[in-house]
């Protein structure tokens, strides 16, 4: 049987909430199905009020456009991630600092931040590679000292946390993909997470097309008006009906997801260096969305990907560095992230899945232990 790279999760009954939806007549956004999916995310991710979108690339919109960023203003983000990560920002004028991550755990190296910063820096964007965050801790400091907004970007971090704390109740911001390549799916999704107050005001007129709507369904205004620029960001009731039953099993999707990374952990430790092993540091519960091992060069790791492909096994490369991309045509060629440019032509993505077995893993690291050590 071949061994495929992901196949996306779909919770038992999923049907019924859909079905709910479509005998209730109304499809739209910001109804009672999307109020429930929020109140699920927000009971996984703890965070101060959660906005349900479209999808995690609409909800960095909407940070960009909270953030009111001016010609000039800095943003922080690491190169190594997807492209929607920084999109939003530089489209609305942010000039893009970009950078280094740590090797072994693919994350924003928070000691190159000091560096980086000026007084036109506006905000850190972190990225939960894998549902691994940096240290949270020295991070929420490090933003609190300089007065920058901390987003996190934990489109692939539902249910993880770092010391206990769930992620994407850091940052003043932060947003969730439920795209479905994600643990949990509605085939496109996300969600807004706002802990600064700040923020929410602002927040709910962006996710009406900048009219104060949101205001008018709680009774609060006669008639709503169009107050800002915006569009619409809003989750629509079916995303929101499919979602829910896949949120409701979350646990269990994160602790199946957990064991396989465990196992995978194990039996690559005899084939392995620790340097090719990603490293979860103990503060970190991370919520086993993939599991990435390092090769030693960009040859060796296309030749283990047609090599597994041999065995029947899908295993892929990841982001591309973000600095070099056709988009920016060579505006940063200067820039050295020397971490970011080893990590992406070696990482290996090894398959992870909530249908995955131990016995599949156990045939992923018998091929791997073949390709390696011969
Ligand atoms: C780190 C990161 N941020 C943002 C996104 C965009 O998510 P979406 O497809 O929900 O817009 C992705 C998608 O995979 C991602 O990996």
């Amino acid at each position: 049987m071949p061994v495929m790279f992901h196949k996306p999760f779909i919770a038992s009954h999923s049907e019924d909430k859909l079905h709910q939806a479509v005998q209730a007549g109304s499809l739209a956004g910001n109804g009672s199905l999307s109020r429930e999916a929020a109140a699920l995310v927000q009971q996984i991710t703890h965070a101060g009020e959660v906005i349900m979108t479209a999808s995690c690339s609409a909800a960095l919109q909407m940070c960009a456009t909270l953030l009111r960023i001016e010609s000039g203003d800095e943003i922080i983000v690491p190169s190594f991630t997807h492209p929607a990560s920084v999109s939003a920002f530089a489209a609305a004028g942010a000039a893009i600092r970009w950078i280094d991550i740590v090797k072994d755990t693919r994350v924003l190296d928070i000691a190159a931040l000091p560096a980086l910063i000026s007084p036109r820096t506006r905000a850190v964007v972190t990225v939960h590679y894998g549902g691994v965050s940096a240290d949270m801790i020295a991070l929420r400091r490090f933003c609190d000292t300089n007065g920058l907004v901390l987003i996190e970007d934990a489109a692939m971090a539902l249910d993880a946390s770092w010391q206990t704390k769930p992620l994407g109740s850091w940052g003043d911001l932060a947003v969730f993909s439920f795209h479905q390549t994600k643990n949990i799916q509605c085939g496109e999704g996300g969600a807004l997470c706002v802990n600064n107050h700040r923020f929410l005001e602002h927040a709910h007129l962006l996710q009406h097309c900048g009219t104060n709507k949101a205001a008018f369904l709680q009774g609060e205004v006669p008639a709503y008006t169009w107050q800002v620029f915006s569009s619409n960001y809003l989750m629509s009731a079916l995303q929101a009906a499919f979602l829910i039953p896949q949120l409701q099993q979350c646990p269990t999707v994160t602790s199946h997801l957990r064991n396989l990374w465990q196992h995978y952990s194990r039996r690559l430790s005899s084939v392995l260096s620790p340097e090719q092993l990603p490293l979860v540091p103990p503060q970190s519960q991370h919520n086993g969305h993939c599991f990435t091992i390092l090769c030693a060069s960009y040859r060796q790791r296309q030749a283990c990907i047609a090599f597994l492909h041999e065995y029947g096994i899908q295993a892929v490369f990841h982001y591309q560095p973000l600095h070099r991309a056709p988009v920016w045509q060579g505006a940063f060629d200067a820039v050295e992230l020397p971490v970011t440019e080893e990590v992406a032509a070696t990482i290996l993505r090894l398959p992870m899945h909530f249908y995955l077995t131990v016995q599949d893993v156990d045939a992923v690291c018998d091929a791997l232990a073949t390709f390696f050590t011969g």
